[in-house]
Order: structure tokens, then C-alpha cells, then sequence
């Protein structure tokens, strides 16, 4: 019987990540190698930087991610590679990379969804912990730098089936903390600064109002011409669970100017480039922001966290679901586990978070999510390329 070892290999993004991972249950090793250095300069990710880094790093990085497992090559059962959504050139890297390995060792690869691998992260996360986790239907947030969907999440034998019920109609939730962090003057990514930041404001200072984050029933059910919302029609879904956050990023930029919190940016831009990490007591906070800086930092969190908080809870109840997943980059946020584990106790339903570290991107959720493919014999064809565009699941029927 084979182990069931499966290398996962992620480069989507700004991360070249290569973990190995046992039946999709038990972690041997996961290593991830950030660009955050590189990007961060440029307050946010450069495409054609993020294809050379994960050049130079996706050697590396998985042959750390085989020596941590104690495994070589010829141990491996399955080869899994993420091939979208994400950067083009990025994804091909990994892409390329697998399929090689695949071929030269006479592997399988299994195409993964990077969405369903954040979905898979909280998946491996429960088996990891409690061994034994019931597959049971749920609603899934995917909240991250570049989405902020949900999905009604239901299992199928092993596998799973994906409905997409919400969406942003534009910037994704992490894409808000990125840029409000940045005209801010604070490091990249922006989502850990306000996190930390956070803590210190007050987060009634500022009323940022839910008309701030319309929903664009307006458009008519087609999806804008945004980059975020460029893949499947909202038409179909219902308003109440789709979301924006375009809105409060202006209007957070329009409470900057009207009320002079211009200055010090300069300051904080020389602070973030030599310091990796945001702050972390209310003296060294206050050092680097006014009070009212840190209360609209505050606010602007408490008003996001709200939203995501609000129509998630609707949908799950709208769904009957009673476990609701939260997973991607912004669900390492601080104030959402806090706000969103309280909102399930109150509702009683299941919650749950993966690990911060398998939060944001890494690929022993891509290993994860490969693990029922490979049950199933779903094998990706020697001409697997990547898809920028990649979209998860079903859309509800019109
Ligand atoms: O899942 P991820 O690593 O990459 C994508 O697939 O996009 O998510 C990255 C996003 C960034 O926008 C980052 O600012 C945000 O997740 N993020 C956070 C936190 N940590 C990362 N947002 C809020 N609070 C955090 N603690
Ligand atoms: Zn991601």
C-alpha cells in the first residue's frame, strides 16, 4: 500500500512554497520562502520579480521540503502543483518545475485549485488536531489578498463540491488592508501592520458607515471590470452576500486629507522598510502613529471584520450551514477569529481557522487538497498549463 506521500508545490503569488504531506492528514514538512523583502519597496507585488524569485527559490525550497520530511524523491506517491488563480509567469514556475519532477520520476500530478487549497488548509488543520474530522457540509470564507469568496463546500465521497454563493464585487478584503496600509505610509503586506496597529485605536472613533460597502446590485448582475471581479457573473447570487471594498478604501483616504493625517507618512515609510515587523507595544505604536492615526486604523479593521462578519453569518444561516470554514491571508487577522469565533458560540455553530502559518499561502494545503484527486485517479494531462483566471466550483443556476 503506498504511504500516500504527496509533494505540494505553490508559487501563485509572492511565495514559493513546497511542503510534503501524508494522506492529506499529517504534515511532514511545509517551507516557505517569502518575497516579501523584494516586493516591499514597491508596496506590492511586482509580477515579473515575483517569476525571478520563485526561480531561484523553487530548488531550494523543495529540496528543504524533502529533507525535512526525511523523504527523497523516490518516496513520493503523487507530484501536486498549484495552476491558478495567481500570476501567470509565477504559476508556470511551479508548474514547470512539477511537471519535470513528475515526469522524470514516473509520478502523478495533480492539478490543484489554489481557493480549494486555502479551503483544504482548514481541512488539515482539523485532521491534524483532532484526527478524525467528519466531513460535514460547509460554508467557507476564502478571504485573502486577491479574493474574498464564499462557498457553500460539500463533501462527495472524498472529494468535494463547491458552490459560490458571495464574492466581492471588487477590491478582495486583503487587497483593502494593503492599500489603506499603504497610503498610510505602513509595511507591505498591510494586512499584519493594521492587525497590530489595531489594538491600539479605538475602533468606534471613526463611523464608517455600510453604505461605504455597496453592493453593486446596479451593475445588473454583470461582474465589473475590475481585475478581482473579471471571473463569473454575480447575477446569480444574492446581494446580501456579495461584498466591496473599494468603497472604504477611498473613504478612508478622503479622512485622511480632510483631517491632516498626511503627516508622518514619510516618517512611517522609513520605518516599515527597516523594520520587518509592525510594532508591537502602545509606546513603540505611538511612536510611529498619532493617536487619531491609530484610531482610524482601528476603525477601518472593526468596519471590514463587521462586513465579513455580517454576511457571513447571513449566508450560513441562509444555507442552514452549521460549520463555517475561514481561511486565507486576512483569516490570520487578530479581530476576526476574536469577532467571528464569539458569533458562532453566540449562533451555535462550528468555526474554524487554520493555523497562522497555514493561513497565508504555503503548499502543504495544495498536498492537502491533492489527497482525494489522487484517491480518485484525477490526474493532471502532460500539457497542464497554468490559469490565471481559475475559478472554484459551481455558480447557483440562474
Ligand atoms: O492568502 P494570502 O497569503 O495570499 C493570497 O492568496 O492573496 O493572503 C495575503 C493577504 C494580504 O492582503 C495580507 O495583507 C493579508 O492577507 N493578511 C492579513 C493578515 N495577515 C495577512 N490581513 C489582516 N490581518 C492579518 N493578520
Ligand atoms: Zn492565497
Amino acid at each position: 500500500m503506498p504511504r500516500g506521500l504527496i509533494l505540494g508545490v505553490e508559487s501563485s503569488c509572492d511565495e514559493t512554497a513546497a511542503a510534503v504531506v501524508e494522506r492529506g492528514a499529517r504534515t511532514l514538512s511545509s517551507v516557505v520562502a517569502s518575497q516579501i523583502a523584494t516586493h516591499a519597496r514597491y508596496g506590492g507585488v511586482v509580477p515579473e520579480l515575483a517569476s525571478r524569485e520563485h526561480l531561484r527559490a523553487i530548488v531550494p525550497v523543495i529540496r528543504a521540503a524533502l529533507a525535512e520530511a526525511s523523504v527523497t524523491l523516490s518516496d513520493l506517491d503523487a507530484i501536486a502543483v498549484t495552476s491558478g488563480p495567481g500570476l501567470a509567469g509565477a504559476l508556470l514556475v511551479g508548474i514547470t518545475y512539477a511537471k519535470a519532477l513528475a515526469f522524470a520520476q514516473g509520478l502523478p500530478l495533480i492539478a490543484v485549485n489554489h481557493l480549494e487549497g486555502h479551503i483544504h488548509a482548514v481541512l488539515l488543520q482539523q485532521r491534524e488536531a483532532h484526527h478524525e474530522v467528519p466531513d460535514t457540509p460547509a460554508l467557507a470564507l476564502v478571504v485573502s489578498g486577491g479574493h474574498t469568496h464564499l462557498y457553500a463546500a460539500r463533501p462527495n465521497g472524498g472529494a468535494w463540491h463547491y458552490t459560490l454563493v458571495g464574492r466581492t464585487v471588487d477590491d478582495a478584503a486583503g487587497e483593502a488592508y494593503d492599500k489603506v496600509a499603504k497610503l498610510l505610509g505602513l509595511g507591505y503586506p498591510g494586512g499584519p501592520w493594521i492587525d497590530a496597529l489595531a489594538r491600539f485605536g479605538n475602533p468606534n472613533a471613526v463611523p464608517f458607515s455600510f453604505s461605504q460597502i455597496k453592493t453593486k446590485v446596479h451593475l445588473g448582475g454583470k461582474a465589473p471590470r475590475t481585475k478581482a471581479a473579471a471571473t463569473a457573473p454575480i447575477a446569480a447570487m444574492d446581494a446580501r452576500f456579495l461584498f466591496s471594498f473599494s468603497g472604504i478604501k477611498t473613504a478612508v483616504l478622503r479622512y485622511v486629507e480632510l483631517h491632516g493625517l498626511r503627516e508622518g507618512v514619510k516618517a512611517r515609510i522609513a520605518y516599515a522598510l527597516t523594520h520587518p515587523h509592525p510594532p508591537q507595544s502602545r509606546e513603540e505604536a505611538l511612536a510611529l502613529c498619532p493617536q487619531p492615526v491609530l484610531d482610524l486604523i482601528a476603525s477601518f479593521q472593526h468596519a471590514v471584520v463587521g462586513d465579513l462578519l455580517r454576511k457571513t453569518f447571513a449566508a450560513a444561516e441562509s444555507l442552514g450551514a452549521t460549520r463555517i470554514l475561514v481561511t486565507g491571508g486576512v483569516a490570520a487577522n487578530r479581530e476576526l477569529r476574536e469577532r467571528f469565533t464569539a458569533e458562532a458560540a453566540r449562533r451555535r455553530v462550528d468555526i474554524a481557522f487554520p493555523s497562522l502559518a497555514l493561513s497565508t499561502d504555503n503548499a502543504a494545503m495544495i498536498a492537502a487538497a491533492a489527497w482525494p484527486r489522487y484517491v480518485a485517479g484525477e490526474f493532471a494531462p502532460a500539457t497542464l498549463s497554468a490559469d490565471p483566471a481559475l475559478s472554484l466550483g459551481t455558480v447557483p443556476a440562474e
